[in-house]
This record gives C-alpha cells, structure tokens and sequence, in this order.
C-alpha cells in the first residue's frame, strides 16, 4: 500500500494484513490517526468511540478505502458490559482480535488541592480501569484462538497508550500521571504474566502531540514557542508519528518486544532543562 508522493506521511506497507484490529477512542486525536494507520497497514478495523458518531463514521470511511473493512463502535471503556459486548461483537463480526490499541483516554486537570473526587475518578476509570477492562477482554480471545501463523507470530498484541507521564511527574495533573504510571505498571505485569501465552504487550508513550487534549499548549505562537523548550527535537508531534509506532509494534517485524515502552516525544523524557542546567 502506497501513499500518493509528497505527502507529510507516506503509508505504511502492509505489515498487519489479515490482521484484526480494535482501537478505543479512535474518532478523534492519536486514536483516529491510529485507526487509519493500521487499516493503510492492511487491518480491519473497529472505530471504537463514545461520544461524536459522525466523526468515526469518518474515520471507517477512510479506512474503508484503503481497500479493508471497517466500522465503528460506541461504548464506554470504563463500563464493564460495554466492553465485553464490544470484543464479543468484533469476534462475531471479524472472526477473532489480533491487535487491542488501548488509547481512551481523557484529561480532567486541577490543582491537588482542588481536585474533586469525580475528576479523580473519571481519569482513573477511563485511563487506567478501561485499559485493564480492554485488555482483558482481548487477552480471552487470543487465549482462545492460539497463535495462526498464517497472521502473525504472535497470539495477540496489546498496545498501551501511555504518556511521557508515565514517568514524568506533571503538577496540576495528578490524576493523569496516576493513571500513567499504573499504565506502565499495568502493562509490564500483564506483559509478564501474558507472554508464555504467546501475548505481547507493550506501550507507546507519546511527548506533546498536536491533538485536541493539549490545544490550549500548542494553539498560539508563545503557547508553542514555550512548549519546544521541552522538546530537543524542536517539533510537536503530529498524531501520524504515534500512528506509525504503534503500527510497526503491533506488527511481527517487532515480534520479540516484549513488556517495553516505546517513547515517541521528541526527547521529552530526556530532561531538557538539564541541556544547559545542573
Ligand atoms: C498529555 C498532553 C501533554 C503531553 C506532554 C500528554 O500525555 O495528554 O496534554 O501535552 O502529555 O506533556
């Protein structure tokens, strides 16, 4: 699969064809771009989302035409029941899961001292519970269904979306960097304990990406300017450099990458202030 020449971001060969793909929050941001990313690798995809059907109505349309089946699925993926009925409908509709990208997430910012139960939880539930509820709802089907090595090396993939604040404390954000670092947390142990099944799991760590949950960091030049100084590679991410990273890691060119996070931030997670302090 080729993209048409000169574009900012050329397709992805087909590293993922026959391959089953589900990504949650895909109607906006990291997700659509991912969702899009898979199908151009040769996936089928399910567009889950919770809110703004037209928008992922959208994202199945241009999957579509990369030549692969798509279509879209509303739930929430801290509920329980909405969760299992959406992996029991991809099985039904798709035959089985091969790739979970577990990427809903949201945030609910305040100061500690102002932080409201409600925005505590909400960011626990989305971020952390409905990454575990996803992930294991998938691990069942690629228990179930073995390894096909006609698909893949691989029982089934898992990719975390995380966040650089999985390591990187983040005041006015304590909820957040809470669930990241159980993301991180969450991920290895189900790495361990899913690997002799033949299960990867993984993450990928995104820096500052232009999407809709930081505008406010990027949208007007002193924004921007301020936020390069976290950033060596003097660039804001574009949602397609998460998209191709998670591609290539649920893919079986990274068949033996087990339990990692893959950070893709530009040097965020370098210490900047360290370039010239210290
Ligand atoms: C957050 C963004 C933030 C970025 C870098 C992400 O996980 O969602 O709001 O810009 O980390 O700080």
């Amino acid at each position: 699969m080729t993209s048409p020449a000169g574009q900012p971001h050329p397709g992805l060969p087909p590293i993922l064809r026959g391959q089953k793909a589900l990504v949650t929050g895909a109607n906006s941001g990291i997700g659509k771009a991912t969702a899009i990313g898979l199908g151009r690798a040769g996936a089928d995809v399910v567009v889950n989302y919770v809110f703004g059907r037209e928008a992922a109505e959208e994202v199945v349309e241009e999957i579509k035409s990369y030549g692969v089946r798509a279509y879209a699925h509303e739930a929430d993926v801290s509920d329980e029941g909405q969760v299992t009925a959406m992996v029991g409908r991809m099985v039904e509709e798709f035959g089985t899961i091969d790739v979970l990208v577990a990427n809903a997430g949201l945030q609910r910012d305040a100061a500690a001292t102002e932080m409201t139960l409600d925005q505590w939880n909400k960011v626990l539930d989305v971020n952390l519970t409905g990454q575990f509820l996803c992930a294991r709802e998938a691990a069942k089907e690629f228990v179930r269904r073995g390894v096909v090595p006609e698909v893949s090396r691989s029982a089934g993939k898992i990719v975390c979306m995380s966040s650089v604040h999985q390591v990187i404390p983040w005041a006015g954000h304590v909820n957040y960097a809470a669930s990241k670092g159980g993301v991180l947390m969450m991920m290895q142990t189900l790495a361990q304990e899913l690997a002799p099944k033949g299960i990867r799991v993984n993450a990928v760590a995104p820096g500052a990406i232009r999407t809709p949950i930081n505008r406010s960091a990027w949208e007007t030049p002193e924004a921007e300017a301020e936020l390069l100084k976290l950033i060596p590679y003097r660039r804001v991410g574009d949602p397609e450099d998460i998209a191709r990273a998670v591609a290539v890691l649920a893919s079986d060119l990274m068949d033996y990458v087990v339990g990692t996070t893959v950070y893709v931030d530009g040097g965020m997670t370098l210490f900047p202030g360290f370039a010239t302090g210290g």
